[in-house]
């Protein structure tokens, strides 16, 4: 019996916390357990030097559940890997996530989490950061918190993923996707925590509100995404790993070295329906 290696340090209040000591391409089941416990605890892990193959980028997305292949993003599936999805940019494609967002929530069971891993970091900026969907709905008042916790949301990808850009044509899979209904605070069905479900990038309305109303509600709760202590930031170096639940935060990338080269791929693991 050696003693694990494995250290987990904070790295902000709300969320997020550095795993050292682990090489996620050879993992045993006692590890495993201590990143999944330390994962539903902290809502994002980072791990640096991480060298991994794409087949082992996704066995250890397996290690979670399943994995989906996303209906839009480009990905490796040419080189049989449709599941690891391209994100890149340089001076030529300057394209990133720069709006807050929580991913695919347009379907009416999100992904559980993704693995995000740095093929190539720029040397500075592009970082990403996390926002704490507990931290958010926990900051709001009793009264506030029982409104939010009966109403239900309308999500659809008509900001993000909008039919002229992405056209049914070279997405076949995009007819068989209309809007889903998401409760607007679902509660994390591992750790039984209440989470704040609503994103800028994919929910259109708040059911049974008239629309200003709707506006003035989510423009009130996106305003308190961005909120510093309700963050953690992530400063990417090539083979670094962001793992994240995607149940309960939001994440975007800061969108201030667009002209360096940056080229990240995730695997996204399946989740079940918010309730
Ligand atoms: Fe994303």
């Amino acid at each position: 019996m050696t003693a694990p290696t494995l250290s987990v340090t904070r790295i902000a209040g709300a969320l997020g916390a550095e795993v050292s000591g682990v090489d996620l391409g050879d993992l045993d089941d006692t590890t495993f357990a201590q990143i999944h416990a330390a994962w539903l605890e902290h809502q994002v892990l980072f791990f640096r030097d991480q060298d991994l193959s794409p087949e082992r980028h996704k066995a250890f997305g397996r290690r979670f559940g399943p994995l989906q292949i996303h209906p839009f993003l480009h990905s490796r599936k040419d080189e049989g890997h449709p599941e690891i999805v391209i994100l890149e940019s340089d001076a030529d494609r300057p394209a990133v996530a720069a709006g807050w967002h929580t991913d695919v929530t347009f379907v009416e069971s999100p992904p559980m989490g993704s693995i995000l891993r740095a093929v190539e970091a720029p040397p500075f900026g592009g970082d990403t950061m996390w926002s704490s969907m507990v931290a958010v709905y926990e900051s709001l008042s009793d009264t506030m918190q029982r409104l939010l916790s009966g109403l239900v949301a309308i999500h659809d990808t008509a900001r993000t993923f909008s039919r002229s850009a992405y056209p049914a044509e070279k997405h076949p899979d995009r007819d068989a996707m209309p809007s889903v209904e998401h409760p607007v605070v679902r509660t994390h069905p591992e750790t039984g925590r209440k989470a704040l479900f609503v994103n800028p990038a994919f929910t259109s309305r708040i059911k049974g509100m008239r629309r200003r109303e709707s506006e003035t509600l989510l423009g009130f709760l996106y305003g308190l995404t961005g909120t510093p202590e309700f963050t953690c930031r992530f400063h990417w170096q090539k083979n670094s790993i962001a793992l994240w639940d995607n149940r309960c935060t939001q994440h975007r990338a800061v969108a201030d070295n667009l002209a360096a080269h940056r080229r990240m791929e995730r695997v996204t693991i399946e989740g079940d329906r918010p309730r």
